[in-house]
């Protein structure tokens, strides 16, 4: 990956991205696995083939027929206008904006890509029949997903070859329940963050930058279907959703929403294009989620708590810093790395400390995508 150095005076760090230009920058940005770069996971088949939605059947069995129906299966075209868009409005980019707009693709496909590579691999390796038909549709959907956007990036010459990616990106292993939890709150926040685009370029159709967004709202109700599925699971399982495991709820929401915030800032002018800004658009994704997550989660995390906000600020502070200290290298860039570390973990043990509300679970587990 090629690291140019050009004067960009929006952003003083903004000369320290890694630059996309070539296929190769493109698939080595989707093969990184850091803390902010979405990962792909593996986890324990046999545990996920006991799984028994028997306390859930019948809104278990109405959620299978919506995916059986397949509303969206005629939605994952290009028209002609879509060509034409982007023929007239891709140059218009400046470079600074194409190059966020291209980080969005790739962090977007690498995402889809890593559920679809998940739900996969468990619907080949288990025969419960619940759950394998599931993980059938699930993968459908997220494959439609990655292929769309990724048809997005072949227009600018920087299509990603999936198949190297699977075999070349590293994996991470996650029991089950930790499955549930991140994946759950991955496809609900993948809905908030879609339906709130979505509904912004709506009221400014000026500010619709690529047409890839008028796409947005269909396919944010096949991440919001996926989450519910996730919720059913874990709501057949009370006792994932009990004792200590409500600080591991926490801990996800947390790590989820932190990753988030972080990431969504060193993206400032794709948010900025669409008349966003960042801290509002993670905020408004944050009660969606929030909201949504009250018909599993037994824990909420008070987002308008002032030191939750301050937490999140020192958090972006301290990432700034530390690509700051990564770019300048040698070994005070690594011993300043290493203390920023140390003062990221203790900064997330005091977003821990934030208090959070309990609340009791609804008698009905699904919820509709009203947003
Ligand atoms: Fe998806
Ligand atoms: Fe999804």
């Amino acid at each position: 990956m090629s690291t140019h150095t050009t004067a960009l005076d929006h952003d003083p760090l903004a000369h320290l991205m890694d630059r996309i230009e070539s296929s190769d920058d493109a698939i080595a940005k989707a093969v990184q696995s850091t803390m902010l770069t979405p990962r792909f996971y593996t986890t324990d088949f046999k545990a996920m083939d006991r799984l028994d939605v028997s306390p859930v059947r019948a809104e278990w069995d109405t959620m299978m027929k919506e995916y059986e129906g397949d509303n969206n299966h005629d939605h994952f075209q290009r028209d002609a206008e879509f060509a034409e868009e982007v023929r007239t409005l891709m140059p218009q980019l400046s470079p600074e904006m194409r190059q966020e707009f291209l980080d969005f693709l790739i962090s977007s496909l690498t995402s889809e890509f890593s559920g679809c590579i998940l739900y996969n691999e468990i619907r080949k390796n288990i025969s419960n029949p619940d759950i394998k038909q599931l993980m059938t549709y699930m993968a459908r959907d997220e494959s439609r997903h990655a292929g769309f956007l990724n048809q997005s990036l072949k227009d600018f010459n920087l299509g990603i070859d999936l198949g190297s990616l699977k075999r070349t990106k590293s994996y991470t292993y996650f029991k089950p329940k930790y499955i549930f939890y991140a994946t759950y709150l991955s496809e609900k926040i993948g809905y908030a963050r879609y339906i709130t685009i979505f509904r912004q370029l709506e009221r400014h159709p000026d500010k619709r930058f690529h047409p890839i967004f008028r796409w947005f709202e269909r396919w944010c109700n096949d991440e919001f279907r996926h989450g519910e599925s996730f919720a059913l699971i874990m709501r057949a399982q009370p006792h994932l959703l009990q004792g200590l495991n409500k600080l591991w709820i926490r801990f996800f929401i947390l790590a989820v929403y932190a990753t988030m915030f972080v990431r969504d800032h060193s993206r400032p002018l794709l948010h900025e294009a669409m008349g966003l800004d960042s801290t509002r658009y993670d905020y408004e994704v944050f009660r969606i989620t929030s909201q949504i997550c009250r018909q599993v989660f037994p824990v909420e995390v008070d987002i308008d708590h002032p030191v939750f906000k301050a937490c999140l600020e020192r958090l972006l502070d301290l990432s700034k810093r530390n690509d700051l200290a990564k770019a300048q290298g040698g070994l005070l860039g690594k011993l300043k790395s290493a203390g920023l570390a140390v003062q990221a973990a203790l900064t997330f043990g005091r977003l821990f400390l934030v208090p959070v509300k309990s609340q009791a679970l609804p008698a009905t587990v699904r919820c509709e995508p009203v947003w």
